[in-house]
Order: C-alpha cells, then structure tokens, then sequence
C-alpha cells in the first residue's frame, strides 16, 4: 500500500471489488445482498402496507441510525414506561425499531405487521427510490439521520474490521466511486433531502452533528415532527433532558444489554458494534487533508445544486 497521503489524495485504481465484498448494484444503488438479499428488497417493495401512523427511521450506515431509533422508541412511548422500566433497559434498540428489509422481510416475504401496536417502528437503509410505494402515497413519517461522510467512512471502516481487513483508504476509494452499503451516499442523501423540501412534514431531515450539539433542541423537533410533541409541564418538569440524557452516548454504551448482550446471529458484543466513540470529526485521525478535500470537491459537484453541503 501506498503511503497515506498518495493513496487518499489522488484517485487510484480499485482497491476493493464490490463483486468479492458481496455488494451488488440493485435498481441503482449498491445493495450489501450478503446481509440484505435483493428478494427481501423486492418482498418489502411488493407486500409492505404502510399505515399513516408508522414511524420509519432511515439512515445510511454508520450515521447514528441506532442513536436515532433509541430517542424515536423513547419519545414515542414515554407515556407507557418509565426509564427504569423501558425496553431499551434490556433490548437493543435495533431490535425494538426492526429493520424492514435486514430484519422483517428477509425472514418472512410476508410477514404478520397487524399485532404491533400503533404507531409502528419502523427502520430501513434503503434509499427513497427504493422504498414501497405504500410509503410514499402514505402519510406515515420517515425521520432521515445524515452524518458527515468523513466520520461514516471512519466509523465504517471500524465496524467492518469485525468482518473484513480492508484498509482506512480502501473504504475511502470505493466510497469516492459511490461503491459501499446502500451507495453512492450523494445520491442517498439528496433522495431523502429532496422529499424533506417537497413533504417537510412527511419527511424529516436530521443530522448527526447537529444532534450532537444541541441534543435538547434536535430531541423537541424530532418530537413535534412526530406528532408527539412535549408539553410545557414536560419541558419544565426536565422529560426531554431525560430523554436526551438516557439515550446518550454513555448510558446506552453502558446497559448490560449493550455491554455484554448480542443481538441474534451475531457473535460481537452490541457495544463495539455501535457505541464506538460517538465523536464528530474523528476522521481527522484517519483521513489526510489531500483526502478530505479531495472527497469535498467530489461532494461539492455530485451535489451542487441541490442546497444540501456539509460543513
Ligand atoms: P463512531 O463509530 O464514530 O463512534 P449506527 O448506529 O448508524 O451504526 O452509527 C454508529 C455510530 O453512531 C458510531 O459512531 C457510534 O459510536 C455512534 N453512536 C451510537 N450511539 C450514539 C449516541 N447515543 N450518541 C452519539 N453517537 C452515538
């Protein structure tokens, strides 16, 4: 391998085949078909029934999905359990907010949806053009969670490390070609950016970083896009700082369950899976400044136009 800087800053030839990683270009985008096979797409795509009430979380790998899904669950049901006795106490969030396609249609091409008490939760990394119509002509909510392609590619290149031994700057170049999970991201992103423009109160845009600034504010919008928004008793009586605080990075990382617990089929513990570090700008480690300008300039033209950027 080339030194850090010559094989980041300048494009180089295939470091990785998508063909051997197991991702298969899918109705236009890089589907990872070992975990999700394109018959369970193609089952969601067909047979799932949305309910305008259902709650869907979306996200691209890597950008806080699991974060996202443990406040989504805990705002919903704040009024049925108390955080002592949440599920989130004793079950991984992902498990409790199932994925459409990983979870629910790739074991079943037809799954029983009619016992989940309403709303419905919902998750999926599938880009927009690849959900069910059901869910586009419905009025149910999708909650988008983006996060800065420079800490996905850290962040992903960490969690794979458990599966395959690509380098840092192996992750980056198939990210720069748009060949990773559900990419090319650009095009990812601008599918659910474009929808949170033209049905804002069906599709809602948020971002890791800004989560992660300002917990509190992102917690009450999330909330009131929902339709479960805090009361001014809630706001002074400190139900959202809760929130906010039990679903933080610490305590979640903490629990037994995520300490020690696995979720089916998995041999690795919850929390090295995805409680890392939950830090923004960690790619600064990882990925040299000919890298990241060179990805930016990428970015920059894939989505020039659109008004999405990143700082
Ligand atoms: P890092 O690898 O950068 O630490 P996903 O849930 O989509 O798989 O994303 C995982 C990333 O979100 C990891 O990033 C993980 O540490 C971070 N994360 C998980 N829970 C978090 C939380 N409560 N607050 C902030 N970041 C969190």
């Amino acid at each position: 391998m080339e030194s850090k800087e010559s094989s980041l800053g300048t494009p180089s030839a295939a470091a990785s085949n998508a063909d051997d990683l197991g991702l298969t270009q899918f109705q236009g985008f890089w589907i990872p078909s070992r975990s999700v096979p394109t018959s369970s797409i193609i089952a969601f795509q067909k047979n799932f029934q949305a309910l305008d009430d259902d709650i869907i979380v979306v996200s691209k790998p890597k950008s806080g999905t699991t974060w996202l899904k443990a406040l989504v669950f805990s705002i919903v049901n704040r009024h049925h359990y108390t955080f002592s006795n949440t599920p989130l106490n004793s079950t991984n969030p992902h498990l409790l907010v199932p994925y459409l396609d990983i979870h629910l249609y790739k074991k079943n091409p037809n799954p029983d949806l009619s016992t989940i008490s309403s709303p419905r939760l919902f998750s999926t990394h599938l880009p927009y053009p690849m959900l069910a119509d059901s869910i586009k002509r419905s009025n149910c909510r999708i909650v988008y969670i983006i996060r800065n392609p420079f800490d996905i590619i850290v962040s992903l290149w960490h969690f794979l490390r458990f599966m395959d031994d690509r380098s840092v700057e192996d992750h980056f170049e198939m990210f720069c070609r748009g060949e990773e999970g559900y990419g090319p991201f650009w095009d990812h992103a601008l599918g659910y950016w474009n929808m949170s423009l033209e049905k804002p109160s069906n599709v809602l845009f948020l971002r890791y970083e800004e989560l992660k600034e300002d917990p509190v504010a992102q917690t009450k919008r999330l909330a009131a896009f929902l339709g479960f928004p805090f009361s001014i008793e809630e706001e002074k009586t400190g139900m959202v700082n809760q929130i906010v605080d039990f679903c933080s990075f610490n305590n979640l990382k903490d629990l037994e369950v995520n300490k020690t617990g696995k979720n089916p089929g998995s041999i690795i513990p919850n929390n090295k899976l995805f409680f890392r570090s939950g830090k923004v700008g960690d790619y600064v480690n990882h990925l040299s400044p000919t890298a990241v300008e060179r990805l930016s300039n990428i970015l920059e033209e894939k989505l020039s136009g659109s008004g999405l950027t990143f700082k």
